[in-house]
């Protein structure tokens, strides 16, 4: 899978991306990550990427000349499956859009700074708008890195352990159960005894137990979907 992140700071959300699982899946050849700066497709001197708002109104908008320039290079260049913008009026990503995005081969993500981008550029090049979550952020770095992350740890090969993905909350719209590891007691504090029983069976039975329980508790919203 190859992403092309767009902004106007990209230097916000390479960091995300040096460490851990993700920087494995880079190194191990899974997934490639480019990071475009929009000021490098400025034909000002100021490297201008944003301007005053038609009809008033506080807060800048992202010009659409830049962004098209980038995205136009890009595709020039090969396919992408989508050209995503993220923005808080999105749709909320959760984990089935994360499973389906895994599966893609380009995507392109530009990342909204100010008050967003020309109402142009939503129309003419991009193909999803995603949130995530409702409450703003200063921009769409954060939410880059965020949808990269919950992406690029479902390509198959990057978890080590291929089943790990497939026991993650949300997988199947319920939360895991609790997990433990030793010591089997800590300060008088134990663990289930039927963790430490060696029956698979019954260690599944009361994950799942645990796992709708759980669910029912703390996002009973989860188990009307
Ligand atoms: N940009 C600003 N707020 C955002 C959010 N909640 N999700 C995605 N992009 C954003």
């Amino acid at each position: 899978m190859r992403i092309d992140i767009i902004s106007v700071v990209p230097d916000l959300i390479k960091s995300p991306f040096e460490g851990s699982i993700i920087q494995r899946a880079i190194s191990k050849g899974h997934v490639e990550v480019f990071f475009h700066n929009l000021r490098d497709y400025t034909s000002n001197n100021y490297k201008q990427v944003d301007d005053y708002q038609y009809g008033g109104g506080a807060g800048m908008v992202m010009m659409i000349e830049p962004i098209d320039k980038c995205i136009s290079k890009l595709k020039s260049e090969r396919n992408y499956d989508e050209v995503i913008y993220m923005t808080p009026d999105g749709e909320t990503l959760n984990q089935a859009m994360a499973n389906q995005m895994s599966l893609l081969k380009n995507i392109i993500i530009l990342c909204g700074h100010y008050k967003g981008v020309d109402q142009r550029v939503r129309d003419l090049f991009i193909t999803k708008e995603i949130s995530i979550g409702d409450y703003v952020l200063s921009g769409g770095e954060l939410g880059a890195a965020i949808l990269s992350d919950a992406i690029i740890r479902l390509i198959p090969g990057v978890l080590g352990n291929e089943t790990s993905a497939l026991t993650d909350s949300f997988q199947d719209n319920l939360l895991s159960p609790p997990i433990y590891t030793r010591p089997s007691n800590y300060k008088g504090h134990g663990v289930p005894q039927v963790l430490l029983s060696g029956h698979n069976q019954n260690v599944e039975k009361w994950r799942d137990d645990k796992a709708l329980e759980r669910t029912r508790n703390l996002r009973p919203d989860l188990l009307d979907e």
